[in-house]
């Protein structure tokens, strides 16, 4: 579980947490050994929710459990909110439904499943700006978590795709994904695609080929 432990471990220095679509409620078990006291799990659906109860059964007195829609019954006591494997639409909807909410939140942890672009590019219209990145590889998928702190940071359309700090880093995993990214660009011609191409060839390829 690499994509859990990765997620938790951009918690700290803070302590109380929700998981919104916390399904197992696996996150918050992990979240505990990086210091947590406070979570909140919430999911929408009963069934998750009662797996959740069963598999933080030892962690009772500090977990909340909220059978309710995205952030409409968010704590207050919440500083870190986590929205993972979730697609980038549902994530943007829950985000964008409870903007109010939003004010008192220190650091988001988003990861979603395909299309994290969409994610940092609504990030501006919430005003929270792009702390840190990571990239991670697990049961055959590359998954990116974005992690978002209240601020400003005004991002190029290349750094919307890959993310300014993945995109800076370049570790191997990022220059992996997007050489598989690449080969599996189909029609080359639809306009989305012209960008994203070119994108790939400038900043992930050309770098390869320099290299070499
Ligand atoms: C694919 S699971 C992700 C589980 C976990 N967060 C993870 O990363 O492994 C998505 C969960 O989100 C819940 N969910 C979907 N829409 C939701 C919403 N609007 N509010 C709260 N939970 C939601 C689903 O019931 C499901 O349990």
């Amino acid at each position: 579980m690499i994509r859990l432990e990765e997620l938790a471990k951009f918690i700290p220095p803070y302590q109380k947490i929700a998981d919104i679509g916390c399904d197992h409620g696996l996150l918050i078990k992990k979240a505990f050994s990086y210091g947590i006291t406070f979570a909140q799990a919430i999911d929408n659906k009963e069934g998750p929710l009662e797996a959740a109860k069963k598999n933080l059964g030892g962690f009772c007195d500090a977990v909340e459990f909220s059978l309710s829609d995205g952030l409409s019954n968010l704590s207050n006591k919440v500083e870190v909110i986590i929205l993972a494997g979730l697609g980038a639409d549902l994530a943007i909807k829950i985000l964008d439904q409870s903007k109010e909410k939003l004010k008192l939140i220190k650091r988001m942890i988003i990861q979603v499943n395909k299309n994290p672009d969409k994610i940092r590019e609504y990030s501006k219209n919430i005003a929270f700006k792009i702390v840190s990145e990571k990239i991670i590889f697990e049961r055959k998928h590359f998954y990116e978590i974005i992690v978002f702190e209240p601020g400003e940071r005004d991002l190029r359309p290349e750094e919307i795709l890959f993310g300014p700090c993945l995109l800076q880093k370049k570790d191997t995993l990022f220059i992996q994904k997007w050489k598989e990214e690449y080969l599996k660009i189909k029609d080359w011609h639809q306009k989305k695609n012209i960008q994203k191409k070119e994108f790939i060839e400038n900043y992930v390829l050309k770098g390869e080929k320099n290299a070499n």
